[in-house]
């Protein structure tokens, strides 16, 4: 059957991996589409870097927009980063040309996800972004397929690897934060910008993508209350433990009668909390829904595998073309943004 031809843009971490990954499970993963998925053009800033991938018979692309425009080209999946700039561009270009997109762009959903789900939309193809929400953990399909029998008044979590890793080991070795923050960073998961980590900018981001999913409302990052975790010292964290709590940096979104709460700052858990026991860069998703109750999301929320895992997931989804709307209702019915005033923190 016909082969769903897929353009690389950006082979960086997550790039490199979902171009390996590709390649290694091309077979099943043919098998599990139904039809063949083939990788024919690809798009970086620097062509001689060695990016320990096979990349013989893919056509190269200086200009990462120019994916867009190929002929051979069925679906582009965007892996560069940053809401402006190529990353937009090359979105935009693909969706209006009637081109799906998959990417893990979460700073670019969080500032044009509305306008960009209007334009898929419009054109019937598809905005794919799974990877953009808690990395490997397959968090937007449960939300907009799996639960959608439900009424979820909240959801929350602990939505970035980086601060999550930086917390967990300046409990367990007492290591300073820059010190930990270097190694996150070469580990792959930290944002090209890591302030953007620490500040909690990156998880203001996520929650913004999942409150619109679960309330069915207009992404407003601008309504995101965000704190991040430069303040926490090496004190806070022994306190914390002394009393019976972690501190972790948790997104929350909740209805509320004047509209919707978002917001990301540090908080106090119980030890005994569930979410209390996830280290490292797992990050993990509580959804309260009235039907199913509380459920509870794991997995490793960074770093190139479960990054491309999440990838490659759209991938196929597009080329067996399973497609719904980006944001679980049409994007043109999704209700104006309302952010509730801040409760005392
Ligand atoms: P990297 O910085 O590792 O990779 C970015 C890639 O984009 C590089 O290959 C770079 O090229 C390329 N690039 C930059 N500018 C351009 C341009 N103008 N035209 C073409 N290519 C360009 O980032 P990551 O792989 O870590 O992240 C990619 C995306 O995935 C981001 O949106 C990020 O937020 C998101 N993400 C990352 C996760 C992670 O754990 N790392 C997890 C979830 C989402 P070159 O290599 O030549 O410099
Ligand atoms: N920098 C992000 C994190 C990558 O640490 O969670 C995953 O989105």
């Amino acid at each position: 059957s016909e082969v769903l031809r897929v353009g690389v843009a950006g082979l960086g971490t997550v790039g490199a991996e979902t171009v390996r990954l590709l390649r290694l499970r091309r077979e099943d993963l043919a098998r599990r589409a139904g039809r063949p998925i083939e990788l024919v053009a690809v798009s970086a800033r620097d062509r001689s870097k060695d990016r320990g991938v096979d990349l013989a018979g893919v056509a190269w692309e200086d200009d990462a927009v120019a994916l867009a425009r190929r002929d051979d080209v069925d679906l582009v999946c965007e892996l560069i980063g940053g809401s402006e700039g190529p990353a937009r561009t090359l979105v935009e270009t693909a969706l209006s040309a009637g081109k799906s997109v998959v990417t893990a762009n979460k700073a670019l959903l969080a500032h044009h996800g509305t306008a960009l789900a209007k334009t898929a939309e419009a054109g019937g193809v598809t905005l794919a972004y799974e990877a953009a929400v808690a990395g490997g953990i397959p968090i937007i399909r449960a939300l907009r397929q799996g639960l959608v029998a439900n009424s979820i008044g909240r959801v929350y979590g602990i939505l970035n690897g980086t601060c999550n890793y930086i917390l967990s080991a300046m409990r367990d070795t007492g290591r300073a934060f820059d010190d930990v923050l270097a190694e996150a960073q070469e580990l792959g998961y930290a944002e090209a910008d890591p302030s953007f980590d620490v500040d909690g900018i990156d998880a203001a981001h996520k929650l913004s993508l999942l409150a619109a999913l679960v309330f069915g409302r207009e992404v407003d990052f601008d309504g995101v209350h965000i704190e991040g975790i430069r303040p926490i010292s090496p004190l806070d964290i022994a306190y914390a433990e002394e009393f019976g709590f972690r501190i972790k940096l948790l997104g929350i979104a909740e209805e509320a009668p004047e509209g919707v709460r978002q917001r990301v700052h540090p908080c106090m858990v119980r030890k005994d909390a569930p979410i209390a026991q996830v280290e490292g860069v797992f990050n993990a998703v509580v959804a309260e829904g009235d039907a199913v109750g509380t459920t509870l999301f794991l997995g490793r929320g960074a770093g190139a595998g479960p990054t491309a895992s999440a990838v490659i997931g759209d991938i196929v989804d597009v080329a067996a073309g399973r497609r719904a709307p980006v944001f679980g209702i049409a994007a043109a019915e999704l209700r104006a943004a309302r952010p509730a005033p801040m409760e005392a923190l």
